[in-house]
């Protein structure tokens, strides 16, 4: 099958698009046929990415891209809730072979009925960030409504999820932005969105009971300070997973697959309460250029042709 590979570790330089072999599924384990896959370019940086979870090397090629949609083509043994033909949604481990290939494997658990009211592109670009943004905002930080939410990197694929979430949660939704992006946070439901180019976010923002953070660096650490007394703060931003920082350490989390969380968001999805934010769509072959370019708004998303 066509498979986007990295034949050796690196960056989007590294990034080849080529042949292996098609994936067969064990007993409870699902093969999709992949019609998109979203595309997080940090990936390139993560550890599990390059190493198995005892540390150890992966086998290479490595196949990129852990979030997809797409439709059953067969089921193992073991599952009894998912057929073939079933239009899917969601993310795979990390430590297996992404989706950006022709076909890709996922545990049963970890796809979802695809939300009916978008296609498969938009849909292929929700999983990782709607499911980092619920976990962020519902498991570590329990928002509750009228609780003030800054979100740091609104318009990014992780923050624009989050926004909008934390609108649905009943929470009042501050934001920081590049200017261009501001009137696009108005739409998304944000209540005061902070060009970060032109304002220090810590002049206008305070007594914050939540920072949901995916910036890092000089961002997070500036954040602190703009929380009421026994506010919280989650943070995604890739450095978390290797600060030296206790405090940072415990505001870090690395989201998982979960799919009563994603049939949750599919349906926010169909109430049309909450959307995915497009960057652009590049096809299979131009792989590479799609992690080279960062996108305005949302994420990027690599189209597979039936
Ligand atoms: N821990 C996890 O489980 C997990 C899961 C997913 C992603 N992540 C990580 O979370 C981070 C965000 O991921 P993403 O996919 O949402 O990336 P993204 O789409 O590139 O979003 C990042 C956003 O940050 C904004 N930004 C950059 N510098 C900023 C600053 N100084 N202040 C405010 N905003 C700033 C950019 O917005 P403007 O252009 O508008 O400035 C951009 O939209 C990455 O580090 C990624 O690795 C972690």
């Amino acid at each position: 099958m066509r498979a986007v590979c990295l034949h050796r570790r690196g960056g989007p330089e590294a990034i080849v698009v080529g042949d292996v072999p098609a994936p067969e599924p064990g007993p409870d384990e699902v093969l999709i046929d992949v019609r998109a896959a979203g595309v997080t370019p940090t990936e390139l940086t993560w550890l599990p990415t390059w190493t198995t979870p005892e540390g150890a090397e992966r086998k290479l090629p490595v196949v990129p891209g852990h979030e997809l949609s797409g439709v059953v083509r067969s089921v193992g043994s073991a599952v009894t809730d998912l057929a073939p033909g079933d239009a899917v949604f969601g993310m795979n481990d990390w430590y297996r072979d992404g989706a950006q290939a022709e076909h890709c494997l996922a545990h049963a658990h970890e796809v979802a009925a695809k939300p009916r009211s978008i296609d498969h592109v938009l849909a292929a670009i929700t999983p990782i960030s709607a499911l980092t943004a619920w976990q962020g905002l519902v498991e570590r930080a329990r928002v509750e409504p009228g609780e003030r939410v800054l979100v740091h990197g609104g318009a990014g694929a992780v923050g624009s999820f989050a926004l909008q979430l934390a609108r649905l949660l009943g929470a009042r939704v501050l934001t920081t932005v590049s200017g261009r992006n501001v009137a696009l946070m108005r739409e998304l439901g944000a209540e005061l969105t902070i060009d970060r180019h032109t304002t220090r976010f810590e002049d206008v923002a305070r007594d914050v009971d939540v920072v949901f953070d995916t910036v890092g660096g000089d961002t997070l650490e500036r954040s602190w300070r703009v929380l009421r007394p026994g506010g919280r703060l989650v943070t995604v931003a890739a450095a978390g997973e290797r600060t030296d920082d206790p405090r940072v350490a415990a505001a870090f989390f690395i989201v998982r697959p979960d799919r009563a969380q994603l049939a949750r968001i599919a349906a926010s999805i169909d109430a049309g309460e909450v959307r995915p934010l497009a960057g652009e769509r590049f096809p299979l072959a131009e792989a590479r250029r799609a992690y080279e370019t960062r996108p305005a708004h949302g994420k990027h998303v690599l189209v597979i042709d039936a």
